[in-house]
């Protein structure tokens, strides 16, 4: 049996994930509301084909506890966020999460983390907490890392089709993790050493991150001469070994903002080009804000209750708002005491998150005169024509009325 720890948006489809394949499987979460409504039949978060993979996971025997099982193998699968001072990763609730199973595990047992890690987070957190036990690591307990490529928005269809990553002590622990991976997983399985791999899939968020950045920077510097950002991206993209992305208002999510902090907390003074990157990406959502003020007075709207932001989440078709630019700048305007009634809707974000929010676009629409489409969510982008008459400041690049403004 395994016990995957940590029910949120990487534990859950993965718990599911094995469950569907003939896993035996006990998820847990220490959050009772969470594990109350994964028990009443409810998923916890929308996802394409979550509903029916989850469906088949509990028929299939899946359980859910917030009790660490006693077994051989475990998934932990906890938040590791990073430490706004330091920088550094905050590897707390990996090092609690691995405690907690400590009391319980067989002996023998192998944990996997699947959290994302800072490249020697497991020597520097995990192993001294199992050491601390009386455990001798590979003999008693066998540590692992794999961690998770997988996007929000198509999460289902990435758990099984992208290759991914096991790093191990031991090469015949990193083959029987990769065994188990293969129970659901069609791509390649590469298995390397723990830091090999926890470095890894740092580096490819980093470098998502860096080329985010540029395509920003650019965004930027058009804006300054009067120059289309969009149309030289898409000249030069042309070119065959060119390949730039879109700007945008930020970067949100919990991953791509979040992980090349990591570097420049654990490598200050080399991670230049990174700390620049993050820099450029943290800055977007300030830079709209001056776009909004800029078009505000160009139509001389005094108040910024007319004006509307379009979208709550970090990306498109999804009810993740962690991180995302549009909270990021709501904050920066209550910082700057210019927040006042500017109104707010997303149609993926059923509860009141943020004052004057709608739930309902024709409402959100009726009452400004300027919209900010800060999310390429599909329902705005199958409703562009009610925009018509509106002023439009599009951060995505997916509205082509005439007279939008962009970055
Ligand atoms: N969300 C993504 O798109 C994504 C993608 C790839 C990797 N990751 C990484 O996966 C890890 C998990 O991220 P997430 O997005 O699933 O986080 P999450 O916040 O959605 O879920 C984490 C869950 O762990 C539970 N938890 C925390 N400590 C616990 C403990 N000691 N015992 C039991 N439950 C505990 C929390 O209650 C929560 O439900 C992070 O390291 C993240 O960086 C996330």
């Amino acid at each position: 049996m395994i016990n995957v720890v940590g029910l949120g948006y990487i534990g859950l489809p993965t718990a599911l994930m094995l469950a569907a394949h003939d896993v035996k499987v006990v998820g847990t979460d220490y959050n009772q509301n969470l594990v109350d409504t994964l028990r009443e039949g409810k998923t916890t978060f929308e996802e394409e084909g979550l509903e029916e993979l989850f469906k088949t996971a509990v028929k299939k025997g899946i359980t859910f506890s917030r009790e660490y099982q006693s077994t051989d193998l475990y998934i932990i699968a906890v938040p590791t966020p990073y430490d706004k001072a330091s920088k550094k990763v905050d590897a707390s609730y990996v090092a609690g999460a691995v405690k907690a199973v400590m009391e319980v595990c067989q002996k023998g047992a192998t944990i996997v983390v699947e959290s994302t890690v800072s490249p020697g987070t497991i020597d520097r957190y995990v192993r001294p907490v199992v050491e601390e036990k009386g455990f001798v690591i590979g003999e008693d307990i066998h540590l692992a890392h794999a961690p998770e490529r997988i996007i929000p928005g198509n999460m289902v269809y990435e758990l099984k089709h992208n290759s991914r990553t096991i790093g191990a002590d031991k090469r015949e622990i990193g083959e029987k993790v990769k065994t188990l991976y293969q129970s659901f997983c069609e791509g390649e399985i590469v298995v390397t050493d723990i830091r090999t791999a926890e470095m890894t899939k740092v580096v490819e968020n980093t470098f998502r991150d860096i080329n985010i950045a540029f395509a920003n920077e650019l965004a930027k510097i058009c804006r300054s001469d009067n120059m289309d950002v969009y149309e030289i991206i898409r000249i030069a993209n042309k070119h065959p070994r060119v390949n730039i992305l879109s700007p945008g208002p930020g970067v949100g999510g919990h991953c791509i903002s979040v992980d090349p902090w990591f570097l420049v907390g654990d490598y200050p003074g080399l991670a230049n080009i990174i700390l620049s990157a993050r820099k450029i990406n943290d800055s977007m959502p300030d830079f709209v804000l001056e776009r909004i003020r800029t078009i505000m007075k160009e139509h001389q709207i005094s108040d910024v209750g007319r004006v509307g932001l379009y979208g709550l989440t970090y990306k498109e078709n999804v009810d993740d708002m962690r991180e995302s630019p549009t909270l990021q700048m709501l904050e920066s305007m209550e910082r700057h005491l210019c927040g006042g009634q500017i109104r707010v809707y997303d149609p993926y974000v059923v509860q009141d998150i943020v004052p004057h929010q709608y739930h309902q676009l024709d409402a959100f629409l009726q009452d400004i005169d300027l919209i900010v489409l800060m999310v390429g969510h599909d329902e705005i982008k199958e409703n562009m024509e009610k925009l018509q008459g509106k002023i439009i400041l599009d951060t995505r690049h997916i509205c082509f009325l005439e007279g939008t403004y962009r970055l």
